[in-house]
């Protein structure tokens, strides 16, 4: 899990400098959706995780990564819609939600993994 957070990272620096070198809305929408597509995909291997050790916060986390994608979504929604998306405030949002997500409630499912056998 801490490899998927780092490519998150990863993925948000390059939206976050083709937005600061000024690129164009379609190469935007395409980073964005990127991220869209890793973080459906890193929420939804977690929750199997969490599924699977009958993580006791599991419903709340869930609602918490639906919440989150929901957000990204319709940011990215706005932008091919050609909607005028003030792009650093999203940004700064996104980040923010990523880091304290990751470090508050990402945080609190370590050690019961690795309490049910899960690296
Ligand atoms: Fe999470
Ligand atoms: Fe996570």
């Amino acid at each position: 899990m801490d490899d998927q957070h780092g490519i998150l990272m990863d993925t948000m620096n390059e939206l976050r400098q083709a937005v600061v070198r000024g690129r164009g809305r379609e190469e935007i929408s395409a980073i964005l959706d990127q991220l869209i597509e890793f973080t459906r995909m890193h929420f939804w291997s977690e929750e199997q995780l969490l599924e699977q050790t009958g993580f006791p916060g599991l419903a709340d986390h869930r609602a918490e990564h639906h919440r989150m994608l929901a957000q990204m979504i319709q940011a990215a929604h706005s932008i091919q819609y050609g909607e005028a998306v003030p792009m650093r405030p999203l940004l700064c949002s996104l980040r923010s939600g990523y880091i304290v997500h990751i470090g508050g409630l990402d945080r609190g499912y370590g050690p019961w993994l690795n309490d049910h056998g899960v690296d």
